[in-house]
């Protein structure tokens, strides 16, 4: 839904320090297709145990099987303990931390002082992720895109541990059809006026 691009607007903004936290999740995935192991819940939680800042740089983590598989990885709940340690540490290691993921606001960080829940169109994400796929030299059809964002959104949404879920103090903002100027001149707006009503 464009998370990651609303994550570093503010990050940078603030000049505080960014975590896409789906890159976690995708790194525990990447270590299972690259080694070959067979999928067990000791060797995932060995691998999130030994994640680490510099594991997050590598650009094939983005592709389509390792978000399909961070999915799949992300429902287990001591995959999720371990990384919840990484996530709250890189947080406090400097003031100030923009967090990216679907329970930040829940789960990690409960107390965030500012929270966004971001929405845009399924149609709209499935176009934005075949160009992003198509610049790393993939190619799937829009109609599997569409397919696979379904699947694992309903996922993401029906487990059992830490669900995405929308907070009630979130802001809700609908990313569908803002071009990029109006994006960062609006989460700029809210983030200042938000940032500015705080007691810190
Ligand atoms: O945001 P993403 O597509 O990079 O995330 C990949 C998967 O990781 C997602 O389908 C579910 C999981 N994830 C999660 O469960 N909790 C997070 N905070 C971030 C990602």
């Amino acid at each position: 839904s464009g998370k990651g691009t609303i994550g570093k607007i503010i990050s940078k903004y603030l000049k505080f320090q960014y975590l896409d936290t789906g890159l976690l999740y995708r790194a525990v995935a990447y270590k299972f297709l690259t080694s070959k192991s067979i999928i067990s819940s000791d060797k995932a939680i060995f691998f999130a145990k030994n994640i680490e800042l510099e594991d997050l740089d590598n650009p094939e983590l983005r592709f389509e099987r390792c978000g399909n598989l961070a999915s799949k990885l992300a429902e287990s709940d001591k995959v999720r303990q371990e990384l919840i340690l990484f996530q709250r540490n890189f947080a406090h290691k400097k003031v100030g931390a923009v967090l990216d993921g679907r329970d930040i606001g829940s789960v990690i960080f409960p107390d965030a002082k500012i929270k966004f829940f971001v929405t845009a169109d399924l149609a709209v994400r499935a176009q934005r992720r075949k160009e992003q796929y198509k610049k790393m030299g993939q190619e799937y059809s829009l109609t599997d895109i569409t397919n696979k964002l379904e699947q694992r959104d309903k996922r993401d949404k029906n487990r059992k541990v830490s669900p995405l879920i929308c907070m009630p103090d979130a802001i809700v903002y609908d990313n569908s059809e803002v071009s990029f100027e109006k994006l960062n001149k609006e989460i700029i707006e809210i983030v200042e006026k938000k940032y500015k009503s705080l007691k810190l």
